[in-house]
């Protein structure tokens, strides 16, 4: 038996996404069918802001128009196109999906949900976001976001990073759609979400649901959603060499795998060694400048301290060889740097 507040749920989202919703976001289009510039945006919204995302949405689609400039650009010019946004693997595998499509269905984003389902960095929420704003299909979200606003509203309790409570989410998130009008639901979902439904502090009064949500009727919004068991974050630290020559530096690329994969990086060493060894193991003699600031940087999983060593190398510089790069500091602008080897580098040039 659905209770009314779910059978109401869908008409009173829609009615509030019309009037208060968001409207003018750049890849908001109506049902086009065009499915790649709505792809594009929420692979780029699965872990960014709407404000971050905008310019980068915006110079992404003016150097890939399509989905065949995308399939035939090379993942180094995909990736600085990435640069600074961070969940690099996201733009690995828009990539490779432009690819597998390319191959696999001719060229065209595929329709069928099953298929959208299938391409890299694509899981059941984003294939369903995307179904509903490129086609107008029926299918329900479920992203941070919107667990964190159906968990309040209807007061499911336990963490939603949990199996048996994201099921039950995601049964509830199935119940609730609407029979039409499911772009402007789809999308009041996310805005309400974004909005109002914040984690820290949410807008209760201005919420269409507030006379019926249960975290808001009891006070409970702080404990729902309930949060992730804690687990002390591993630090790790690492030190890293600026080698410098002629006002260029050099990077190494990542492997594809791990941390910043495919981006271009700073050559790691060992803490305890020293610079100079490290340098010289790669190839130079060098004279050392010196320790330059040392910093932390999160990730998902653990917090790394990176401590760079400036170095100038002695003699001319080799040639590169595969998998190095000598970068000069005036050329950071496009390339495919993590944020915090940008950061180090950036602060050299103003040096
Ligand atoms: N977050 C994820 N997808 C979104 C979208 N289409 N609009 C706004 N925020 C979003």
């Amino acid at each position: 038996m659905k209770s009314s507040l779910q059978l109401q749920f869908a008409s009173r989202l829609i009615a509030w996404q019309k009037q208060h919703g968001r409207h003018a976001l750049p890849w908001q289009g109506g049902v086009t069918g065009d499915a790649y510039p709505v792809w594009l945006s929420e692979i780029m919204l699965q872990q960014t802001q709407v404000e971050t995302v905008i310019p980068y949405y915006l110079r992404f689609l003016a150097s890939f128009p399509d989905l065949i400039s995308l399939a035939n650009t090379d993942q180094d010019t995909v990736l600085g196109h990435w640069s600074g946004l961070g969940y690099y693997s996201r733009a690995r595998n828009l990539h490779a999906a432009a690819r597998r499509i390319v191959a696999v269905h001719g060229g065209q984003f595929p329709r069928d949900i099953e298929a959208i389902l299938a391409l890299p960095g694509i899981g059941r929420s984003t294939a369903a976001a995307i179904a509903a704003f490129a086609f107008g299909e029926r299918r329900a979200i479920l992203d941070g976001n919107v667990k964190r606003v159906l968990a309040r509203v209807f007061g499911v309790e336990g963490w939603p990073g949990e199996k048996a409570v994201e099921s039950r989410l995601w049964l509830l998130a199935e119940s609730l759609l609407p029979d039409s009008d499911i772009q402007a639901y789809t999308q009041g979902l996310m805005d309400l979400g974004a909005t109002i439904c914040t984690r820290a502090r949410p807008d209760c009064e201005s919420c269409p649901f507030a006379d019926d949500c249960l975290a808001n009727i009891q006070g409970r919004q702080r404990e729902l959603p309930a949060a992730r068991p804690k687990k002390n974050v591993p630090e790790k630290s690492t030190a890293m060499l600026v080698l410098m020559h002629a006002g260029e530096v050099l990077l190494e690329k990542r492997p594809n795998s791990g941390i910043w994969g495919g981006l271009w990086s700073l050559p790691e060493f060992f803490e305890q060694d020293d610079p100079q060894t490290a340098a010289y193991r790669l190839g130079y003699t060098t004279t050392l400048v010196g320790e330059l600031p040392g910093f932390n940087h999160t990730f998902t999983h653990f917090r790394l301290f990176i401590q760079p060593w400036k170095l100038q190398v002695d003699h001319p510089r080799m040639a590169a060889e595969p998998g190095r790069i000598w970068l000069s500091l005036d050329d950071l602008d496009g390339a495919a740097l993590p944020t915090p080897i940008r950061k180090i580098l950036m602060a050299l040039r103003s040096a």
